[in-house]
């Protein structure tokens, strides 16, 4: 009797939920791959396009529906529905459409799979994930969000590219809320094992100096614009980032990542909100926030995250 493997919803079957199916079968990190939306005829096509391509991934089953109940006994759900961003348009602009639809769409998945851990994605990611946390109960570990994930991918590939070293090498974070108030923890960062703000540029390449880290800061708030603003909606990225986080969850790695939890302690001067700071990620889920060195100005900038996304909370009586 082959073992029965992992099982993993994805509510919301847009752009990016059937792009973390899609990266989930591509990597073969579940045995069964479920979405669930409410419009019946695109739920049912995506399942339809997916489970074309079966013969190319590793063993796996799709399935589809409106029913919350095609959420029952997953080990993992990732929660995508929602509004997307228009051109110009901040994440914090979404959250009364979205704090709405979780408060309504997210309790009777809950029902369905009460043990599952659950990986909010919907933006603003961080506010949502501390709404979902008030609907449902769940405990803080069981519950986070994708957070910081995204942008910290998008740091270290420009950083990648900036010293000419594999993304692979670098080792850097981007903390606070996964929006426009969020900040890179230089401080703590590594490039092949040397810390960034030691780095000296390899021959031929461009300083790493306080301007340019300006610029990649930049960058990395505003890539989700640059791109929206050409192809209407980010997907491919954020779909990898969100089954790094499920494989950290179904393999029990222990990954360190930058998802979004509940601060309810004082480690950076902030508590009663939903950030990202690295995070041990586990069978469990989000786990210890490791104690990261922070300079004054990333603790300063941390404080002024958590201040923006509290008051989002006190706006939507949350
Ligand atoms: C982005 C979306 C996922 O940053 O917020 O691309």
């Amino acid at each position: 009797m082959e073992p029965v493997g992992a099982k993993i919803a994805i509510v919301g079957a847009g752009a990016v939920g059937t792009s973390i199916a899609y990266a989930a079968l591509i990597r073969g990190v579940a045995r069964t791959v479920a979405l669930m939306d409410v419009n019946e005829r695109k739920v049912a096509a995506e399942v339809l396009d997916l489970q074309h391509g079966l013969e190319y991934v590793p063993r796996a089953t799709v399935l589809g529906s409106a029913d919350p109940q095609v959420c029952a006994d997953a080990d993992v759900v990732v929660f995508t529905a929602g509004a997307k961003q228009k051109p110009g348009q901040s994440r914090l602009e979404l959250a009364e459409a979205t704090i709405e639809l979780t408060r309504t769409a997210l309790p009777p998945i809950v029902d369905a799979a009460p043990h599952a851990r659950y990986v909010m994605v919907t933006n603003p990611v961080d506010v949502v994930t501390y709404a979902a946390l008030r609907f449902t109960g769940l405990p803080r570990r069981q519950l986070f969000g994708s957070g910081t994930v995204l942008d910290s991918s998008r740091l270290r590939f420009l950083l990648s590219e900036h010293c000419g070293v594999a993304v692979q090498n670098v080792h850097a974070y981007i903390a606070g809320e996964h929006g426009d108030t969020e900040i890179p923890l230089w401080t703590s960062a590594t490039i092949g094992g040397v810390p960034l703000l030691d780095w000296s540029p390899l021959p031929g390449r461009p300083a790493l100096d306080a301007a340019a880290r300006d610029r990649i800061r930049d960058d990395v708030v505003g890539s989700a614009y640059r791109i929206i603003e050409g192809k209407g909606a980010t997907n491919y990225a954020i779909g990898l980032a969100a089954v790094r986080i499920v494989e950290a969850l179904l393999d029990d790695e222990h990954r360190v990542l930058p998802v979004s939890s509940l601060i309810d302690d004082d480690a950076v001067g902030l508590s009663d909100v939903c950030l990202s700071l690295p995070t041990v990620v586990d069978a469990a889920g989000a786990g210890r926030r490791l104690p990261i060195t922070l300079s004054d100005d990333e603790r300063a900038g941390l404080r002024a995250s958590a201040q923006t996304l509290a008051r989002m909370q006190r706006r939507f009586g949350l």
